[in-house]
């Protein structure tokens, strides 16, 4: 592991430093607090075929140990992306890496066509969002299905493959090793875990949708024992993420064997989490090997 020029496997990043999809929207927001080309990557917000609104809210809210969400994939649609989003990062010397989801397997192979034509350096296929009814999580927790999703999107482009896997499986070697084989060039992990929690006042549950997806601290030790687990049995490498807060969180993902990380919940609660996080790894890592 080195501070610069990381090969994520075809992908190479100026640092190991990425922001995770949904956390950072197109990145519009955080650019006024600090010069995007500080990072290795900006994974996009989750994106559909067609524009979404998502889940009704309120459907983010925050415990004491982390963030409970149910946004449910809102975004202006892929092509939107393109045409608005995709020039204003192309402004910044950093890697795009573009998020796609979908309903239907179907799905998955449109978007993919549609970007292997379009100036994105990677697609993070979404196999693991917890807030939709259809598609989602259910492709990432069947390795049969994981299978299938990834193959398929390899087909159709020859763009680098990130494969987003779920932490709401009981065999994630099963499912990582079934991504690998089909053609992912690198996975990303972890995605939320399912939870829950009620507001005692109102004795409702705190989000519209009764239940989201935990991030934050509270997921960190799951997040580093599944890229333990995971970084024993592939030979691509991992992005690990699931509450980084600091540099000497990232370093824990780095050395149960991530080849870069992701702030996610980080960027929220301090906009410039991540390159904090930067700036601390530089006591950690090597500038080269
Ligand atoms: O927790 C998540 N929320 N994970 C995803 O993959 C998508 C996001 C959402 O939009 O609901």
């Amino acid at each position: 592991m080195q501070m610069n020029n990381v090969d994520l496997n075809g992908l190479v990043l100026k640092n190991p430093v990425t922001v995770a999809s949904g956390t950072f929207g197109f990145g519009r927001e955080f650019s006024d607090f600090y010069d995007l080309s500080l990072l290795g990557a900006i994974s996009v917000k989750g994106l559909t075929l067609k524009p979404r609104e998502g889940n009704p809210v309120p459907r983010l809210a925050e415990t004491p140990m982390g963030m409970i969400n149910s946004v449910g994939l809102q975004n202006p649609g892929v092509e939107a992306f393109i045409r608005d989003e995709i020039p204003f990062l192309r402004t910044f010397d950093t890697k795009i890496i573009a998020n796609i989801n979908g309903n239907t397997l179907e799905e998955y192979v449109e978007m993919a066509k549609i970007l292997d034509k379009e100036d994105v350096d990677s697609i993070e296929v979404n196999i693991s969002c917890p807030n939709v009814k259809s598609g989602g999580m259910a492709f990432g927790t069947d390795p049969l299905m994981a299978s299938k999703v990834t193959s398929a999107v390899r087909n159709v482009t020859s763009k680098h493959i990130i494969v987003k896997l779920s932490p709401n499986v009981t065999d994630i070697r099963t499912i990582a090793k079934a991504a690998e084989v089909s053609g992912a060039n690198c996975l990303s992990m972890i995605n939320t875990i399912t939870g829950m929690a009620f507001d005692l006042k109102t004795r409702r549950p705190i989000i519209a949708n009764r239940i989201g997806g935990l991030s934050g601290p509270a997921v960190k030790p799951v997040g580093v024992r599944m890229v333990y687990e995971t970084a024993s049995v592939v030979g691509i490498p991992i992005i690990g993420m699931g509450g980084i807060m600091n540099a000497e969180d990232a370093f824990e993902y780095i050395l149960a064997g991530a080849s870069a990380i992701a702030v996610g919940t980080g960027n929220l609660v301090n906009p410039m989490c991540a390159p904090q996080v930067l700036e601390g790894l530089k006591k950690y890592l090597p500038a080269e090997v």
